[in-house]
């Protein structure tokens, strides 16, 4: 699709800037990419880890069309894009865990963030954010247990603009494909299958992920038997 990729040294947040630009019109398909993010922003009011010069920092502006509309169905198409370009450029055996990270392992090499919201005029649109660990070699001490990089995992420094561009050239295919890659998602989606335990209302609950809804939902079988369709929030897959 149609696209300008914006570089910028420093920015809050590129998925920030997105709302920035969508707020003036810029066109669908715009890409944002920082060195460094002061305000890097994850999922559920979390910060995103974002030193200069070693991760890659990017969003997409997407006006979205009907049947990619839900920001579930865009953090799957991400996810699978950032799973294949990984797998193409290291060999690395990168896996989705369900709904938005990439990892190698037990460890966390990439987040997405796909936040939808509305311009001043009402047209709504998607601040696709992906964030990739790529050649950092420490983490903060919090962070040190559950992510890696793409350098820590291949004992090699990798190359962010290649990595970048894959990424975006697997998004492309995937964006103009018909039909939601539901079963190409979940042949590389670790949580499929496993036990897991997820939140819902304050509660915790156990059930089993049995299936990937073409919006990217979740199916799970909770462990009194019935089924529920989880859409977000967080989850954790029993022995990873
Ligand atoms: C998560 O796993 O919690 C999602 C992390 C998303 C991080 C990326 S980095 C580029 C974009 N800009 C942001 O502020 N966040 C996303």
């Amino acid at each position: 699709f149609c696209r300008e990729i914006h570089f910028l040294s420093t920015v809050d947040s590129t998925n920030e800037e997105v709302r920035r630009r969508a707020e003036q019109r810029a066109p669908h398909g715009s890409v944002y990419v920082a060195e460094q993010q002061t305000r890097g922003k994850g999922r559920l009011g979390r910060s995103w880890f974002s030193a200069p010069g070693t991760g890659l920092y990017f969003s997409l502006l997407l006006y979205p069309e009907k049947i990619h509309s839900a920001p579930s169905s865009f953090t799957l198409l991400a996810g699978l894009a950032v799973c294949r370009a990984i797998r193409a450029l290291t060999n690395c055996p990168a896996m989705i865990k369900w709904p938005n990270d990439i990892v190698i392992g037990p460890k966390k090499i990439c987040g997405i963030l796909a936040e939808r919201s509305l311009t001043p005029l009402g047209q709504a649109f998607i601040a696709l954010g992906i964030g990739i660990n790529v050649n950092a070699g420490v983490f903060p001490d919090e962070l040190q247990k559950k992510c890696s990089s793409l350098f820590l995992e291949t004992g090699k420094k990798q190359n962010r603009a290649a990595l970048f561009l894959q990424t975006l050239s697997c998004l492309d295919k995937l964006y103009s494909q018909p039909e939601a890659p539901i079963a190409d998602y979940a042949a590389l989606c670790v949580t499929l299958g496993r036990e897991i335990c997820y939140s819902r209302e304050n509660q915790i609950l156990l059930g089993k992920a049995i299936q990937i809804l073409p919006n990217g939902e979740l199916l799970v079988l909770r462990s009194d038997g019935r089924e529920e369709v989880v859409s977000s929030g967080e989850v954790s897959v029993q022995g990873i």
